[in-house]
């Protein structure tokens, strides 16, 4: 263990394509060495940084710290490696424990198994010099640790996060298919959204866009509404933390801008207020029971949206209802700017305007195109050129 003033190296998790707006957080809250990799990124600072990110990322799944790395090419040396660690300097036998592995190599096949093996060493090492052994918890453990074993090299990493940053406690019911938070986040923050002008998500089904829209725009950070303390618990210096939870208090400015959701479905516009309640966002975010069709938005806004990929729906259906998300766009939204994530490619052509911008992200297992049209007078005339 170590000082709260002393620099170390971390890892921020995130979803693939998402790596170079998490690496902006991660600048603009003092985070030195910033370097992207593949759903990754790592960075260095002291505990505060540490904290921050874990309190105030909207675009990272968890923060790690690589506590000890070593060679291994099979499960004995695995075993030894992670013996090597003097595990009472994180955890005690009191304190349950959660272990994950992600493999990428030719001598270990699985994950499940170096997780085992990893679990083994801890717990053996704890039963020979106290008698007692902590015991695994996956669901809510006190600490929670990723072996990742990329070739043979294998770092053994504590999450700093506790549980998945995803979770940020607002959403009490899921509507079907709701997108990731921090997805919705990386989204928003991807299309350079800043909260200076209107905002409008016409198929919000549960409100994700909306509430992460309002939560930038309100400079909120999503450890407020989680209201966790990071785990380990053991290891945190809790006046620290509490201090940077009242800067974060402190920093929360006034949501001023107009920031809309819609959706035909009207359970799920009842789903959306609850989650935008739970949020504490619910009077900064006007719900509105309306089909895209018929749905006003806020002049110069920026609109964002994910409409179904057409999973239930006959092929000619969903992409009729994209040539009608089209034409809305072309007739509702001149001076706006509109981001569409499908992962029906096909259905995305029928939009019929051509994409200023074009990027790749997963929704799930799911690619999908997350595309950027922006709509000036005459969209409705270029468009008859065709679309992407
Ligand atoms: C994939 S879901 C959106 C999920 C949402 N992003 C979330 O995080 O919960 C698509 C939504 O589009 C809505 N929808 C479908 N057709 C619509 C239409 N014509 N007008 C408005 N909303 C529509 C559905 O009711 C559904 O809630």
């Amino acid at each position: 263990m170590s000082s709260a003033g002393e620099r170390r190296s971390y890892v921020a998790t995130t979803f693939f394509g998402l790596e170079d707006v998490l690496a902006d957080e991660l600048r603009a809250l003092g985070a030195s060495d910033v370097a992207t990799g593949n759903r990754a990124v790592t960075f260095s600072g002291d505990e505060r940084v540490a904290y921050l990110a874990v309190l105030t990322l909207r675009t990272a799944l968890r923060v790690l710290q690589p506590i000890h790395r070593f060679a291994a090419r099979d499960e004995n040396q695995l075993y030894r490696g992670v013996r090597e660690i003097d595990w009472s300097e994180w955890t005690s036998n009191k304190e349950t424990l959660a272990i994950d592995a992600v493999v990428n190599s030719k001598f270990f096949t699985h994950t499940k198994y170096p997780a085992l093996k990893t679990k083994d060493a801890i717990v053996d090492q704890f039963r020979e010099r106290t008698g007692k052994r902590p015991s695994v918890d996956v669901d809510d453990p006190d600490i929670r640790l990723r072996v990742h074993i990329a070739h043979d090299e294998t770092t053994i990493l504590l999450d700093r996060s506790g549980d998945s940053l995803h979770k940020r406690g607002y959403r009490l019911e899921k509507n079907p298919a709701p997108l990731n938070e921090i997805l919705a986040a990386g989204m928003i923050l991807l299309s350079g959204w800043d909260g200076s002008r209107p905002f409008v998500d016409p198929m919000c089904g549960s409100g994700t866009l909306p509430i992460e829209a309002a939560l930038i725009a309100g400079n909120i950070a999503p450890g407020l509404i989680r209201n966790a303390a990071p785990k380990p618990t053991g290891l945190l210096v809790r006046p620290l933390w509490e201090r940077l939870k009242r800067d974060a208090v402190s920093a929360k400015t006034p949501i001023e801008t107009e920031i809309v959701g819609g959706d035909r479905d009207g359970a799920a516009i009842a789903i959306a207020k609850r989650n935008a309640r739970k949020a504490s966002v619910d009077k900064s975010i006007r719900f509105i029971r309306s089909p895209i069709a018929r749905l006003e938005p806020p002049p110069n806004a920026l609109a964002i949206m994910n409409p179904p990929y057409g999973e239930r729906l006959k092929k000619a259906e969903i992409e009729k209802f994209y040539a009608e998300i089209g034409d809305r766009l072309k007739e509702a939204y001149v001076g706006s700017e509109a981001w569409i994530l499908s992962a029906n490619f096909t259905a995305l052509k029928r939009v019929g305007l051509r994409p200023s911008q074009k990027m790749k992200l997963y929704n799930g297992a799911l690619e999908c195109g997350f595309r950027k049209y922006e709509l000036y007078e005459g969209s409705r005339k270029s468009s008859k050129h065709g679309g992407d």
